[in-house]
């Protein structure tokens, strides 16, 4: 058997102190011609493994270098050096795979995000996306933790669908027509969709939730957690073109259950990463304050890492109206200053800049901004009763995060079955092609609610990452789809 070995983050502990072991792992750096830090992922605290004068020929000396393998057998001894507890006495060192110095790209050494992102394909291997990627990890773990413990049942919505979830129309087609031109034609001269694999247009879903809904319709309470594409052209640090979504949809449920699941969800996850997750979430701390101490006094973020997300489980989310915000908005320094670059009235949908603003400047805190006019929301959601003429709102809601901004998007979904036909017909949609989803208007509707949670926002809200492209393995934005 090849793999008897135990893995560095346990040899860490000191339990094994005393004992023979086997380490294998990737060359970090080496020392001295006898120091060597060895590194398996397992954690971002390297071995020291101690190849005492001798053991080695010149020949293998030669060989470990940064990025190559090892296998290293010795005896883990308490650590005389600082820096370390324990350490390995090796009494051999073999090498599973060599490393040449002068093509590795990853030095021991800083290097810019923007340069690891070029080759992402390494970059797991550095401390900072070592920890953001457990960290991830944990995060998922968590997610069905969370839902499993309540019950709900882990629902796989397709990925290629022929509906439009969100009515956006940001899509990306899925076909096997050729695109040389020669694909069939309809007599009108449209692509003759009757002819392609499914019989029909398809696309990659933009969001599992209308399939979801059919399952909440029978388990009463369902989540999603899957991929999801949008083709919108953004090139923020916030939007990916394929990026992860948890969509929970609960039966028996209104708008205000849906928030208190949607708060206590954001405070579980974010726990569970504090308490599994203290030596990566203390290291990426760490390293934010440095980067911290780069800005200007004046642009410097008032929290640390770990304070953000013990202040953020300590407190109650801020809940606001869209109508409340807008007049937050109308009357702030900022508005009357002129600072914002988007016009400010009741009726918009709000840009980054207000969302922000509510947030870090006015809230300090996460806030749920509920009811938002009826006219920027999505088909399904619940129109509410008696609104004022010409205002129109919908039971929605959207969760904003300080440094995030929209974390979470959802709302109470109509559950009557002549408004939703009459907003749909409104907005253009196809009733006769979803008469699936109608379906669940007709046969026993129930007051219902979810909402969806962006995972790669949530992963850089705990992780304090500024840029999306660093929290998700390999990023596929506009003109981006390498590796
Ligand atoms: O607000 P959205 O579009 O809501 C929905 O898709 C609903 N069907 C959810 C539901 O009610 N079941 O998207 C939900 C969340 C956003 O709040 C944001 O966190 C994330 O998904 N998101 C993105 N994350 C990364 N890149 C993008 N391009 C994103 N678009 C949305
Ligand atoms: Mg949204």
């Amino acid at each position: 058997m090849f793999n008897k070995r135990t893995k560095i983050k346990a040899l860490l502990t000191g339990s094994h102190t005393g004992q023979i072991v086997t380490a294998m792992g990737w060359v970090r750096s080496f020392r001295n011609n006898q120091f060597i830090a060895l590194n398996d992922g397992s954690t971002n605290h390297n071995i020291q493994v101690v190849a005492e004068l001798g053991l080695l020929d010149d020949a293998t000396l030669k060989r470990i270098t940064t990025g190559a393998s090892l296998k290293v057998e010795g005896t883990l001894i308490e650590s005389l050096g600082k820096g370390q507890t324990v350490e390995i006495k090796a009494t051999s060192v073999e090498i599973l795979g060599d490393s040449d110095a002068e093509q590795y790209p990853l030095q021991p050494k800083k290097h810019s995000l923007e340069f690891l992102r070029e080759i992402a394909h390494l970059r797991f291997r550095t401390n900072t996306f070592s920890a953001v990627f457990r960290i991830r990890h944990a995060l998922a773990f968590a997610v069905h933790q969370f839902f499993n413990e309540k019950g709900f049942v882990y629902l796989h919505t397709p990925i290629i669908t022929s509906s439009d979830a969100e009515g956006a129309g940001e899509m990306f087609r899925v076909t096997t027509l050729p695109v040389d031109g020669s694909a069939p034609k309809t007599e009108n001269g449209d692509i003759d969709f009757s002819q392609d694999f499914f019989g029909k247009s398809t696309n990659l879903t933009v969001s599992g939730q209308l399939e979801g809904e059919l399952g909440a319709m029978a388990f009463s309470e369902i989540y999603t957690f899957g991929p999801t594409f949008r083709a919108e052209n953004s090139n923020t640090t916030r939007h990916l073109a394929e990026f992860w979504m948890i969509e929970p949809e609960m039966a028996f449920c209104d708008i205000e259950d849906n928030q208190n699941l949607a708060e206590e969800f954001i405070q579980y996850l974010i726990k569970y990463a504090m308490e599994n997750c203290a030596d990566d979430l203390a290291f990426l701390d760490q390293r934010l304050a440095e980067e911290e101490k780069q800005k200007p006094t004046n642009e410097r973020q008032e929290f640390g890492l770990i304070e953000k997300l013990k202040f953020v489980t300590d407190s109650k989310f801020e809940r606001i109206t869209y109508t409340e915000a807008i007049a937050i908005l109308l009357d702030s320094p900022a508005y009357k200053k002129k600072k914002f670059k988007y016009d400010v009235s009741w009726g918009i949908d709000m840009q980054s800049e207000h969302e922000r603003y509510l947030v870090e400047k006015h809230f300090k805190k996460p806030v749920i901004v509920t009811g938002y006019p009826a006219a920027i929301k999505a088909f399904y959601m619940r129109l509410n009763d008696g609104c004022e003429p010409g205002k129109q709102t919908v039971a929605a809601m959207d969760i904003l995060a300080p440094g995030i901004g929209e974390i979470v998007g959802g709302s109470q979904r109509e559950e009557r079955l002549d408004k939703l036909v009459a907003r749909m017909e409104e907005m253009h949609i196809p009733t006769h092609e979803m008469s699936w989803y109608l379906d669940t208007r007709r046969f026993g509707t129930v007051p219902h609610a979810g909402f969806g949670l962006g995972f790669e926002r949530m992963v850089q809200f705990v992780t304090g990452m500024g840029n999306i492209r660093d929290v998700i393995a390999f990023a596929r934005t506009p003109k981006n789809c390498e590796f």
